[in-house]
């Protein structure tokens, strides 16, 4: 796995934060030394899609970079003529994730698609994933993509979404921040590697509250909401039609 140095010099501008090709070079290092409790998120993807998959439906994994919980739910397909759409609207993502999901005979047919998640048509589906994906697209544009895949769920379908978060509560966010900043320090990472990123990821990832996003997918019309994973500001939550 190639090291993640994409902040470790000092850079005379930090440019807004893209998915490109110096990107998707390091993103397995970045995103598991970034997120904590990535790797326990993508286990658990697999047993969610085991439980809600259903025969001859569409599995959605949108924002999938390199395809690691596109795999994840592969692992979990136990049911027939089953088709996963994985959607990315990165080239240099796709174009990566297309070289290690060729290495997998996968039970079910894999579609992967360069586009923006916004142009897909989801139809038939038993389980769509946006693993921290949602998180890069504008906040008035979330609640159409939410009405979107309750629309294309089959009834009993599942969404998974894992974002990171915001709190009301300035105490609560600076703890959170605190707790998180200290987790990138133990993985490795340098106060400037540390800053830059952030200078870098702002405007881009947005923030929404826990309770933004339950009354946003509860409103679209989902029936079940929990939250089964929270770790400082990473939350990662199940809706089911
Ligand atoms: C943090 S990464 C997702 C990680 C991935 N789901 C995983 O589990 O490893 C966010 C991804 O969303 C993609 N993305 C952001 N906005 C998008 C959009 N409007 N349409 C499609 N993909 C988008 C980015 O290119 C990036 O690869």
């Amino acid at each position: 796995m190639q090291k993640d140095k994409i902040f470790s010099k000092p850079l005379s501008t930090v440019r807004p934060f893209q998915f490109d090709e110096n990107v998707a070079r390091v993103f397995p290092d970045m995103i598991s030394r970034s997120v904590p409790g990535y790797d326990l998120i993508l286990t658990v993807l697999e047993s969610i899609t085991e439980k809600y998959v259903q025969e001859g439906s569409n599995l959605y994994d949108l924002g999938c970079s390199l395809g690691a919980s596109t795999l994840a739910m592969m692992h979990g397909i136990n049911k027939k003529n089953c088709r996963i759409i994985a959607v990315d609207n990165s080239r240099p993502m796709v174009d990566k994730a297309k070289s290690t999901l060729d290495l997998y005979h996968s039970p079910a047919e894999i579609q992967l698609v360069c586009d923006d998640l916004r142009n897909i048509n989801m139809e038939n589906a038993s389980v769509v994933v946006m693993n921290f994906t949602l998180q890069f697209i504008e906040p008035e544009n979330r609640r159409k993509i939410l009405r979107d895949i309750y629309k294309g769920l089959m009834p009993g379908g599942v969404l998974v979404l894992s974002e990171k978060i915001c709190f009301e509560d300035n105490n609560q966010q600076a703890l959170n921040d605190e707790l998180h900043l200290n987790f990138k320090k133990q993985q490795g990472y340098s106060n400037l590697e540390i800053s830059q990123k952030r200078s870098s990821l702002e405007n881009v990832l947005i923030r929404d509250t826990l309770e933004t996003h339950e009354k946003r997918i509860r409103e679209v019309g989902f029936s079940v909401f929990e939250m089964w994973f929270r770790c400082y500001n990473f939350v990662s939550m199940l809706a089911v039609k």
